[in-house]
């Protein structure tokens, strides 16, 4: 019952259940005649057994009513107390999100219109904005509200299981809960998830992510905590749905597929902005970084002209071991070219006459001195540029490159990270071209990485590998948009991965089909890791925002700002008292006067935000809505 714009109106949800008392009266009544006719039974004449067995009838009947009327206000009154949580089997979640028979790539819908389960709740109004007011302004234990005896009976019932939940039940109790679908097209606004850590946010993932998954979209999922939960659940959606999945996880080696992080690429200087991102903030000014850049881009071109595709191994290799052997290769490449095969005995010796017995130094004095104004050769060039540049200035330039390097070349993502195609091994190598193009759920579990750094820098990598083939998707004219498959890329504690490149895939994300959802604890939590302008806007981003309970005020108070003020009623009690001596010792004046008022409030109270139970949400939608809903957790499916 709205209570807006009518001071007469006032809920009546939690008032004292006068029908549970009227329905126990009847019930007595009715007791007590027939104690009172069974009493009697054999004096009474037979008219008067008829009256009273009808007068016990009518007592039942009245009582039953009361009963009846009485049910609504014990829920809503017990609802105050008593919270659970909702569970779904994954039959049940197909079944909702009509997957029906479709398997393989038949899922992939085009179709903008399809829907997905959200979970139950409904939409917050301001209905419950004044309701919220109202219960917050009652004392702890809401001792305002008069309990019947079952009631309190079937409280403290359910008492271990709300307070396993934690916080107020009565948030979500308030409004009337429905199942809820959102539009697919939805997510291409992007989520933000946020909440204490415990409330929910991986539970959510793992609904979504299967939803995704019903929708035939590519999943790719970077999961810093390696929920086990989660993998299982997409693993069994993959498996009853005729669908590959792929599980990146270097602490089972050998089970994991191996990921080519550099294969996606159509300019040289790709790779070397991919990783010399990782290495510092692109959009920051850096000249180790640019230095980086440009020794990334020369070893890049190096492999390409001798034939070698470049890896991390064989980048990090020729950036720190074996540079000469690099300018060596390339050369001796150069001169075969020119020489034919047999070039050094051609050569050789005016070679090593050069270099006064050095073969490197010879070979680059030749080019320059011979060949580099006939026959120019970017890669000869740039080779001996890079020979002559004093060595130890390069080490000093190269210091975060090459401990990053290192990082993304130790044991076990040498073999995860750079793998060798035509190689006899079982592994399965993929890249996100690939999967994006062929459909499939990746997992990429990175908890066994030994440093937060380096699962950090490797998550970046990912992401600029996604973010390069997000251009090259947007940018590609041969391709439908409309043909395009989705992607849904899922990011749980996303702080680690937070960089320049996740901002610009959120940017672009929508044009090139890639819809985003990250998961965070805190919004200070990504300003810490970036910048509180990166935090915000990462928050515009996102057109979807999903809250569960979250104690932090700035989170609590940019959330609330979503909802639009609501006139909430205030009542305004005065007492008076007057004496007065001076005209007559007994003059005595009182009153009392009481007015409702409405009063501007926040359409949230950002406070219960930080009270909200665990698998409960409050939620902004790109579509507009408002919600509150109870995340239901998606169960393994019985044997
Ligand atoms: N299958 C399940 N059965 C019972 N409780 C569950 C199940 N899955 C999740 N939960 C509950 O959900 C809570 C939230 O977990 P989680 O989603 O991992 O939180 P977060 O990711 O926010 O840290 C857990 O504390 C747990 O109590
Ligand atoms: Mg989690």
């Amino acid at each position: 019952m709205s209570t807006i714009g009518n001071a007469h109106a006032r809920t009546s949800l939690y008032r004292t259940c006068y029908e549970w008392n009227a329905a126990l009266g009847w019930l007595v009544a009715a007791f007590i005649m027939t104690g009172m006719l069974s009493h009697s039974w054999s004096g009474l004449s037979q008219d008067a057994r008829w009256i009273y067995i009808a007068l016990v009838g009518y007592c039942l009947i009245a009582s039953a009513r009361n009963f009846w009327q009485a049910y609504p206000v014990l829920k809503a009154l017990s609802r105050m107390f008593v919270t659970g949580m909702l569970f779904i089997t994954p039959t049940e979640l197909r079944l909702r999100n009509m997957v029906g028979k479709k398997r393989g790539d038949k899922l992939i819908t085009y179709d903008e219109d399809q829907e997905i389960m959200l979970g139950y709740g409904f939409e917050w109004g301001p209905e419950h904005t004044n309701m919220a007011y109202q219960i917050n302004n009652m004392d702890t234990r809401r001792s305002q509200i008069v309990m019947p005896l079952p009631v309190r009976w079937y409280v403290q019932q359910h008492l271990p299981e709300t307070r396993k939940m934690g916080g107020l039940p009565w948030i979500y109790n308030i409004g009337k809960a429905e199942l809820q679908y959102i539009r697919a097209d939805n997510w291409y606004g992007h989520t933000l998830i946020t909440g204490n850590v415990g409330t929910g946010k991986t539970t959510l993932i793992r609904m979504l992510s299967c939803g995704a998954i019903h929708l035939g979209n590519v999943v790719i999922a970077v999961d810093p905590k390696n929920d086990k939960d989660w993998r299982d659940a997409m693993k069994a959606e993959c498996d009853a749905l005729g669908l590959p999945f792929y599980s990146f996880h270097p602490s089972h080696a050998s089970t994991s597929v191996a990921i080519d992080p550099l294969r996606n690429f159509n300019r040289d200087t790709e790779i070397a902005s991919r990783i010399s991102g990782v290495v510092s903030d692109p959009s920051k000014a850096d000249p180790f970084r640019d230095f980086s850049w440009y020794a990334l881009y020369r070893t890049t071109i190096f492999c390409r002209y001798v034939g070698e595709r470049p890896t991390l191994v064989r980048l990090k290799k020729y950036l720190i071991t074996q540079r000469a052997a690099l300018f060596d290769k390339v050369l001796s490449r150069y001169m075969m070219l020119q020489f034919g095969a047999d070039w050094w005995n051609q050569i050789g010796e005016e070679v090593l006459k050069l270099g006064e017995n050095d073969r490197l130094t010879g070979l680059v004095l030749f080019y320059e001195t011979q060949m580099m104004h006939r026959h120019p050769e970017e890669a000869c060039d740039e080779a001996c540029a890079a020979f002559r540049h004093p060595y130890e200035h390069y080490q000093k330039m190269t210091t975060s490159l090459l401990p990053l390097m290192s990082n993304l070349t130790a044991a076990p993502l040498d073999e995860l990270l750079s793998p060798e195609y035509g190689l006899d091994s079982d592994r399965q190598i993929i890249d996100l071209k690939s999967l994006m193009d062929t459909g499939g759920v990746l997992h990429i579990a990175i908890d066994s990485l030994s440093d937060a750094q380096t699962a950090q820098k490797l998550v970046q990598l990912i992401v600029a590998d996604a973010a390069g083939i997000a251009g090259s998707r947007y940018n590609n004219e041969d391709q439908d948009p409309a043909t395009m498959r989705r992607v849904s890329l899922y990011f749980d504690e996303s702080h680690a991965a937070l960089c320049e490149q996740l901002l610009s895939l959120l940017a672009q994300g929508r044009a090139a089909k890639l819809e985003m959802t990250i998961a965070t604890q805190t919004i200070p939590d990504l300003a810490s890791k970036a910048s509180e302008a990166v935090a915000d806007r990462v928050i515009g981003l996102c057109n979807n925002w999903i809250t569960t309970r979250v104690s932090d005020p700035i989170t609590q108070a940019k959330m609330a700002a979503n909802f639009s003020k609501v006139d909430v009623e205030q009542r305004t009690v005065m007492h008076s008292q007057r004496t007065d001596t001076v005209d007559n010792i007994d003059k005595f004046s009182g009153g009392i006067s009481e007015n409702l008022g409405t009063v501007e409030k926040e359409g949230f109270p950002p406070n219960l935000l930080g009270d909200l139970p665990k698998l409960q949400c409050v939620a902004r939608f790109a579509d507009g809505r408002k919600m509150m809903l109870k995340i239901p957790v998606v169960l393994r499916e019985a044997a």
